[in-house]
């Protein structure tokens, strides 16, 4: 599976979900997940990310790598995102802060 991670808390650019064939995102209130059953390694949503923030399950860094269960629990009860919309409005405020896992809102 592909994994979205932590450079997409408080963005959401959303240009993903344009391009996914099977539909695969689905939405929080500051962050976007894939959801594991239904991505099909495709990867062309890697390069639409302005923060790159997603990266398929192998290349997940080592201090990430609690996004992959994280996309995985939350895509459970997150509705699904198909049509790209504006970003957060301090989207640009946060792209280049590290350590933002501690905004996710659930
Ligand atoms: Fe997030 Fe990047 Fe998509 S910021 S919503 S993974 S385009």
């Amino acid at each position: 599976t592909h994994v979205v991670t932590e450079s997409c808390i408080r963005c959401k650019y959303t240009d993903c979900v344009d391009v996914c064939p099977v539909d695969c995102f689905r939405e929080g209130p500051n962050f976007l997940t894939i959801d594991p059953d239904e991505c099909i390694d495709c990867a062309v949503c890697i390069p639409e990310c302005p923060v790159n923030a997603i990266l398929p399950e192998e290349d997940v860094p080592s201090d990430q790598l609690a996004f992959i269960k994280l996309n995985a629990d939350l895509a459970k009860n997150w509705p699904s995102i198909t049509k790209r919309k504006a970003p957060l409005p301090d989207a640009d405020d946060w792209k280049d802060r590290k350590d933002k896992i501690s905004e996710l809102i659930r």
